[in-house]
């Protein structure tokens, strides 16, 4: 069997970047941008420069702010009744994971009418992603999701109330811009916290199953940024070589995870649907129990990351590495602290077991695999 590798977006990074927005966009040959973002980014201002940018490169720029932590339908749809009022010609999106995904399902929605249901990723729906999509800018203020360079996007579907992931190749933005300086106000929780989810597709990529070396090396490459650089990106939000290296270390995880990702993804994304946590928390607060689980499947890799954590090459290290990161960035030790109660785990587990990324866990996981980890980690 044959594997498939790609890497192909282009990356532009460095302090004050962004300002590179207009130029990037009329290389494009846009004339009208819909700039995608959400109430935070805007009101931390982080998007004037960004309209700066394009009004001096002469692009008619109009803004769409109508975007939720855990996106829904809706604020697509109203992104795209924006971008077709302004006559848009490309989405230029600025923010966390959530206004870059919403960004990329706008460019979808204005080639097709299909169902969210029909688009879903687990169901085969890659396919009916038109190829022929306005082309995306992304600019990420938030180091995790990675979503800038990731061709998917997670909308919460009205009539399954689940998160759903909608990919295809043709949603891979044409260019990632990577401002350091962007980042500088993001609040230490919210650093710490997207800083897991980073951490989270490094290690889970590194460990899918699968044959990508490529992927395992940036994995690999992205843990030791992480494990460099959060602390100080937490405690020091305004040193730019920290804030810079947890920029690329978001980055590579996404571009590593397209390897796969594993039963740790799937057990945080019913945490936000059904329970609000933040995407990057919900991971930070399963990891440490699915790297337990996965050494009796992976030992060599797990050991490995555990080694690059905290230099000791014991088993069982690697979970206790992680754990000690994360009391380090002062986030809850369990998610019984973040408010989700033991009643409610055999029914997450059976949302759990229906997301498809555990399909991609190194170790086979079943419904009550999943339900076993919801209670180690409480
Ligand atoms: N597409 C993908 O491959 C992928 C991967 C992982 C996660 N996701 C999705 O991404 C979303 C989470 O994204 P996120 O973790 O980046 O958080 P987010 O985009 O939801 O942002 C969190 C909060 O931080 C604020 N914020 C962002 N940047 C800021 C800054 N520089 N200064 C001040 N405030 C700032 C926002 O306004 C928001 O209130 C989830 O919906 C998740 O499902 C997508
Ligand atoms: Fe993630």
């Amino acid at each position: 069997m044959s594997s498939i590798w790609n890497y192909p977006t282009r990356v532009v990074f460095g302090d004050g970047a962004s300002k590179s927005v207009g130029e990037e966009a009329k290389s494009l040959g846009a004339a009208r941008v819909l700039v995608v973002t959400d109430p935070g980014v805007e009101k931390a201002g982080l998007h004037e420069r960004v309209l700066d940018s394009l009004e001096s490169a002469g692009i008619k720029t109009a803004v769409y702010t109508g975007v939720d932590g855990n996106p829904v339908e809706s604020n697509v749809t109203g992104g795209a009744e924006a971008f077709a009022e302004h006559r848009g010609d490309l989405v230029v999106a600025i923010g966390g994971g959530s206004p870059m995904d919403v960004g990329k399902l706008v460019a979808v929605r204005a080639r097709t009418d299909r169902a969210w249901e029909e688009l879903d990723d687990a169901a085969g729906g890659s396919i009916h992603v038109p190829a022929d999509l306005p082309p995306v800018i992304t600019i990420p203020t938030t180091a995790g999701t990675g979503s800038e360079v990731g061709r998917a996007a997670v909308v919460m579907v009205e009539s399954t109330g689940r998160k759903t992931v909608i990919f295809s190749p043709a949603m891979m933005p044409k260019a990632a811009i990577l401002d350091p300086e962007l980042t500088v106000s993001m609040p230490p929780k919210t650093t710490a916290a997207t800083g897991f989810d980073a951490l989270t597709h490094c290690a889970e990529a590194y460990l899918a199953v699968g044959q990508h070396p490529m992927a395992d090396a940036i994995a690999l490459a992205g843990i030791d940024l992480v494990n460099k650089h959060l602390v100080t990106a937490v405690e020091a939000g305004d040193d730019l070589e920290a804030r810079g290296a947890m920029m690329q270390a978001a980055m590579m995880g996404a571009v590593a995870f397209q390897k796969g990702l594993g039963a740790c993804h799937s057990l945080a994304h019913p945490l936000s649907s059904e329970c609000g946590l933040h995407h990057g928390l919900a991971n930070a607060l399963c990891l440490p129990a699915v790297l337990d689980f996965n050494e009796a499947a992976v030992v060599e890799r797990v050991v490995h990351i555990g080694l690059l954590l905290d230099g000791q090459p014991d088993l069982g290290e690697c979970s206790k590495a992680v754990r000690e990161l994360r009391a380090a960035l002062l986030l809850p030790n369990g998610l019984g602290e973040a408010g989700v109660k033991a009643a409610q785990l055999p029914a997450l587990a059976d949302l759990a077991f229906e997301d498809a990324c555990h399909r991609e866990n190194p170790r086979k996981c079943t419904r009550d695999d999943l339900l076993a980890l919801y209670e180690a980690s409480m």
